[in-house]
């Protein structure tokens, strides 16, 4: 190994949204969070190095995008997703969040409606709702072991209600952690272009795929879709970046494009960080060692998180997913309060996230977050079995 994931950097106090609200919120100090979808490690120093040479500068006025980070931009997406990409298809953005509230603005009109699949990351739908577009849902279907799509249920949804003009597609899905496979994706671009429906392939999550696995991006499937998809990239999941707000739009229907670029020019949304814009060059061009020393060390934990359950809360069922560092684990089985949440983080002194934010249905799942130092996880694993434990005796 070259990098150190083992070593855990205390984050209290420096405004983290995942470790700096127990105190103010709830008085208390020695919380484990295992929620939010940061990594504890730090990110690859050639990142901090970028950023510090730039802040030595001292000046940090509007920044324009160079044709060199454009550039790598393109090399990352054809190396690593197999996408052939051109800079005249990219509309950089400060945020995937902040690109789905922009492009349901743009597309969906008020009447109109957005179609996604739960269990599903919340902005999916809570973003469309706040724009007041109505949400429909197709939700994924579980077999006990394998999630996937109900394509019947996609197409009599859409053949019924011509005004489901959008679908968010979770591309690898989180929290289900499944890497699409080639024949899915392409049977999901069928039927949204067969309905006329724009299909948004967030992968945000797109390089986080465990082996053997390998992400099918959006633009792979055939160039009779392309006028429909629009895909959402950024580096910022895979080297824990998000407090840098950088990502990008990827469109190859040239009006589209412009229309976003328009957008974005005037909602401020394309008005990059220059942090961002530094993270992003150092993070594609020298991050590949790095990743795959992370990626192998999430799949340890996986393994470490999947027999810790086994033999300590055996009435809970998590599947090793395929992508993304999160497990999403099912705890029907164990009847818990509907309050188990509140019970974890102020008895336990573990915050989880829980299942029912995801849609409705998943009260009883709870999503925890691997990317974290081993000990940081065997703290945490131990504090949530001892306490779910406790609570069913
Ligand atoms: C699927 C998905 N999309 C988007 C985001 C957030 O993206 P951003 O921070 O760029 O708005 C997350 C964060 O967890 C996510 O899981």
């Amino acid at each position: 190994m070259t990098y150190d994931f083992d070593t855990a950097n205390d984050r209290r106090g420096t405004a983290s949204t995942k470790w700096d609200r127990y105190e103010s919120r709830y008085h208390l100090t020695d919380v484990i969070p295992l929620w939010v979808a940061d990594m504890d490690f730090n990110c690859l120093p050639e990142v901090s190095q970028a950023i510090i040479k730039r802040a030595e500068h001292g000046i940090f006025g509007y920044t324009d995008v160079v044709d060199e980070v454009y550039q790598t931009i393109i090399d990352w997406e054809l190396k690593h997703h197999q996408n052939n990409i051109e800079k005249a298809e990219i509309v950089m953005t400060t945020g995937v969040v902040y690109a789905i509230y922009s492009l349901v603005e743009l597309l969906v009109k008020p009447q109109e409606k957005v179609i996604v699949q739960t269990p599903v990351y919340p902005p999916f739908f809570n973003t469309p709702k706040s724009l007041e577009r109505t949400v429909v849902y197709n939700p994924l279907l579980y077999d006990g072991s394998t999630w996937t799509m109900n394509f019947e249920d996609l197409d009599e949804q859409l053949s019924k209600d011509p005004s489901i003009r959008m679908m968010i597609l979770c591309n690898p899905h989180n929290p289900v952690g499944r890497c699409w496979k080639y024949e899915e994706l392409e049977k999901l671009c069928e039927i949204c272009r067969k309905y006329h429906v724009w299909l948004v392939s967030d992968e945000i999550h797109g390089d986080l795929i465990l082996k053997p696995h390998q992400l099918h991006s959006i633009y792979t499937m055939p160039k009779r879709y392309h006028d429909n998809l629009i895909l959402l990239g950024s580096p910022t999941k895979t080297f824990n970046l998000a407090g840098l707000k950088i990502s990008y739009a990827v469109i190859k229907n040239p009006k589209l494009k412009e229309a976003l670029a328009v957008q974005a020019k005037a909602s401020g949304l394309s008005s990059i960080n220059i942090f961002g814009l530094e993270a992003l060059n150092a993070a594609y061009r020298y991050g590949d060692k790095w990743l795959e020393e992370c990626l192998d060390y999430i799949d340890h934990n996986f393994d470490y998180t999947i027999t810790y359950l086994q033999k300590h809360l055996p009435k809970a069922v998590c599947n090793k997913p395929e992508a993304t560092y999160m497990a999403w684990v099912d705890l029907r089985a164990m009847m818990l309060p509907a309050d188990i949440c509140e019970q974890l983080k102020q008895k336990g002194h573990v915050e989880l996230q829980g299942g029912a934010g995801f849609g409705a249905g998943f009260e009883e799942w709870q999503r925890i977050n691997l990317a974290c130092p081993r000990a940081t996880l065997e703290k945490g694993l131990k504090r949530m079995c001892d306490t779910l434990n406790e609570i069913k005796q």
